[in-house]
């Protein structure tokens, strides 16, 4: 069964915008990118829109819709009643470049930043890794790098200033990551705390609300790197060594 349904749209670049109007059909069993390539073939063919494998995996087609931050191609159109107007916008956290489409470099910068993985003097195939380490890691590399949670984290969407100090949850879990494999020498708790940020994190939760692979990212990476944070801040043997100058 169709119908038509009622759109609204930004439309817009790094200057200004605003949402335009569009009424476009809708089949059964559509997912909203599939409109947005409707309007794009129908009425729209210079509307900006990033996407790639429609399968929920690339990461690329976030967006806000109804003010929701989530995947285009993974938001089925039966979410919605058919006298609904849907409202797309493109998320907010990150400066537009063109309609749906954001600069999300911010991103990638803060990747760069965070050292990688540090297997000291063990070489390939002299590390066994308990199944336990194995799975945990597995849930964090699930990440798809759609960045919604980044885009939904209030510490940078209303705070821009935060950026230089704050990696965002997708960077603190990556640290998170590190700090929990057994075979990682490199000590991330001064890394996740004082380079990138990890206090302005006040355990909202947002970012586990919005992930679209379901990672529980404050639960399983934040909290559980607070917490050694923490333990290193108020463990004696290293208040002892901060105050020599060993530690
Ligand atoms: Fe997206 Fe989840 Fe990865 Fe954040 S942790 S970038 S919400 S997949
Ligand atoms: Fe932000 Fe998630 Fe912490 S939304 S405040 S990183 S729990
Ligand atoms: Fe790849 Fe939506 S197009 S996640």
């Amino acid at each position: 069964m169709s119908y038509e349904a009622k759109f609204k749209v930004w439309r817009g670049d790094d200057g200004a915008g605003e949402l335009t109007d569009y009424t476009v059909e809708v089949n059964e069993g559509e997912v909203v990118l599939d409109i947005i390539h409707r309007l794009q073939a129908t009425q729209a063919p210079d509307l900006a829109v990033r996407w790639n494998c429609k399968a929920g995996k690339c990461g690329s087609c976030s967006a806000e819709i109804n003010g929701m931050p989530r995947l285009m191609c993974m938001t089925r159109m039966s979410t919605f009643t058919e006298d609904e107007t849907i409202t797309v916008t493109p998320i907010q956290t990150f400066p537009v470049i063109r309609d749906l489409v954001t600069d999300v470099s911010y991103n990638y910068e803060k990747a760069r930043q965070i050292p990688s993985f540090d297997p000291g003097e063990v070489k390939p195939g002299e590390f066994r890794m308990q199944q336990v380490d194995v799975e945990r890691s597995q849930e964090f590399r699930k990440c798809i790098e759609c960045f919604l949670c980044q885009n939904v984290c209030h510490v940078i969407r209303d705070h821009e200033e935060n950026m230089p100090e704050y990696a965002g949850p997708r960077f603190l879990m990556r640290i998170a990551e590190l700090e929990m494999h057994p075979a990682d020498q490199a000590d991330r708790r001064n890394i996740a705390q004082d380079d990138h940020g990890l206090g302005f994190c006040n355990i909202t939760k947002c970012c586990t609300e919005v992930c679209p692979e379901h990672i529980k990212i404050t639960d399983n990476a934040l909290i559980p790197m607070k917490e050694r944070v923490v333990g290193r801040k108020y463990d004696p043997v290293v208040w002892l060594g901060t105050k020599l100058g060993i530690v």
